[in-house]
């Protein structure tokens, strides 16, 4: 049941020392917001320049605000290599390692295991109660089948009497990580026992500025509830995405108008809910596979979120569509925005590389410009041959025939119709995937196509296509 933080009278109003475990995407923006509200806080990684990064005060990976977060806190952060001196000096510890996906689809706990292992080696040498969080994303039933043993097995101690243990994953997404730390929607705990999920709730009580509900409950219901906001939200913008598409083909609809409205509805609401570009990044595509392989696993026919995966695939061929309907195989093609989302340089499963890569794969030439990317060498590792990166925005419309705005970056809301025009045909076209133009000023100067929009039709013809 969700509840409202309540004081632990264990921790009273000292602020527990917290270890930190895992110091990258999101250990390292936890370690920086833990020490911001005054806890000491050790970080061990088994990556040596991380821990040398940290205790010089500065971020071992990008993130918006972390930098200056880490150094003002500096004095209240150390990393080590050592999980001894990590756990003898702190009284909660998170876990925030890796999980990978398997071949399966599954969550691996290959560092995890490893991890917590070395969590409780150094346990069955501490004196007095530890609190162990595992804020990585794990399968359900993994937390009591492996973890919980692991722990018990290294220590030769028993969990809920020498030492605690709660599941805790957060909702964070890149770009947003410390804003998101801070001001939660929710808060998902689930514990091993009272005592251990009260001393986790009072940690969040001073973490979080808002006063954030937290939702209690046993592992394995919270492991299923945190697969599930990811599947739900997954299965949301692709509902949007459909949306958009059935509205391409009738004159007069726009997404945006219907999404707006259907968003208004509070058994919907309009987060998520938007037209435009498939799902990317580290977590909504792998959380959604591992919830099919979840209820396969348990002969559940996972419907919906195979057809989300099936849905989101499809809006690279479908954006290729719209361009080769107008452009000769071959042709330039120019991606504005490049990450899986605005405000982050990673480029996991982003849209853009689906795109460029199903372009490549008909000959086009595509180059690319973000605002966060500017050497191709990090996004190499996805990028294929045939991709480049343009120096600015001038430079990649001038360059490329077609031209694509794949983000919604505030960056590209400052392009004006001008920058579209040509001396001499024909004319370049623009596919504009999140609506951020003037359509009418475009349409004037190149071929101009809003996603998601049908073709305009004059006020008093009726807005239906005629059967073909
Ligand atoms: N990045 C995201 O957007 C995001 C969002 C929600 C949840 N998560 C989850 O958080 C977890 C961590 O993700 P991340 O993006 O921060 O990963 P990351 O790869 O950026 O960082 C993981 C860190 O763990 C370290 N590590 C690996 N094994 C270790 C060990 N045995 N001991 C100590 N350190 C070890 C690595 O060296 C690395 O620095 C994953 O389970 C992920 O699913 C991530």
């Amino acid at each position: 049941m969700a509840q409202q933080c309540s004081h632990s009278l264990e921790l009273g109003s000292s602020k527990p020392a917290i270890s930190v475990v895992g110091l990258g995407k999101l250990g390292s923006p936890l370690a920086a917001c833990l020490a911001a509200k005054g806890h000491q806080v050790i970080g061990v990684d088994i990556n040596e320049s991380y821990v040398r990064s940290i205790n010089k005060g500065c971020a071992p990976v990008r993130e918006p605000g972390l930098d200056s977060l880490m150094y003002a806190n500096r004095h209240r952060i150390r990393g080590t290599l050592d999980f001894r001196e990590a756990i003898q000096g702190s009284t909660v510890s998170f876990v925030v390692v890796p999980t990978p996906s398997d071949e399966r689809g599954s969550f691996s706990l290959k560092y995890v295991l490893p991890a917590v292992e070395a969590i409780g080696y150094a346990l069955k040498e501490k004196d007095g109660f530890h609190l162990v969080v595992t804020t990585s994303t794990v399968m359900p039933g993994a937390t009591q089948s492996e973890i919980l043993p692991t722990l018990e097995k290294c220590s030769g101690k028993k969990c809920g009497k020498d030492f605690g243990l709660c599941y805790s994953p957060e909702f964070i997404a890149l770009g947003s990580v410390i804003d998101n730390l801070l001001n939660p929607d929710f808060v998902l705990i689930g514990e091993s026992d009272k005592r251990s999920g009260d001393i986790l709730a009072q940690v969040y009580e001073w973490l979080c500025a808002n006063k954030t509900p937290i939702a209690r409950m046993n592992f394995v219901n919270a492991e299923l509830t945190k697969l599930s906001v990811n599947t739900y939200v997954t299965t949301k913008i692709a509902y949007a995405n459909m949306l958009a598409e059935v509205c391409e083909q009738i004159p007069g609809a726009d997404v945006d108008v219907v999404t707006d409205a259907l968003g208004l509805d509070s058994r919907i609401g309009r987060k998520y809910l938007k037209g435009a570009t498939a799902y990317g990044g580290p977590c909504f595509p792998r959380d959604n596979h591992a919830f099919s392989w979840l209820a396969r696993s348990l002969e559940v026919e996972p419907s919906i979120a195979e057809a989300t995966e099936a849905i989101n695939a499809r809006q690279a061929v479908r954006i290729k569509d719209h361009l080769m309907a107008h452009l000769p195989h071959g042709s330039h093609i120019g991606i504005l925005g490049l990450a899986y989302k605005p405000g982050t340089h990673i480029v996991e499963e982003s849209a853009s590389v689906a795109l460029a890569k199903e372009l490549v794969s008909c000959g086009c030439l595509v180059s690319a410009y973000d605002p966060k990317i500017q050497d191709l060498n990090e996004a190499s590792n996805v990028l294929g041959q045939g991709i480049t990166l343009a120096g600015s925005i001038k430079e990649l419309i001038e360059n490329a025939a077609g031209i694509v705005i794949a983000l919604p970056c505030p960056e590209f809301k400052q392009i004006i119709s001008q920058d579209f025009m040509v001396a001499t045909p024909p004319r370049k076209i623009v596919i504009d995937c999140w609506r951020m133009l003037d359509r009418s000023r475009l349409e004037a100067v190149c071929e101009y196509i809003a996603l998601g929009s049908g073709p305009l039709v004059a006020k008093d013809k009726l807005l239906v296509r005629e059967s073909r």
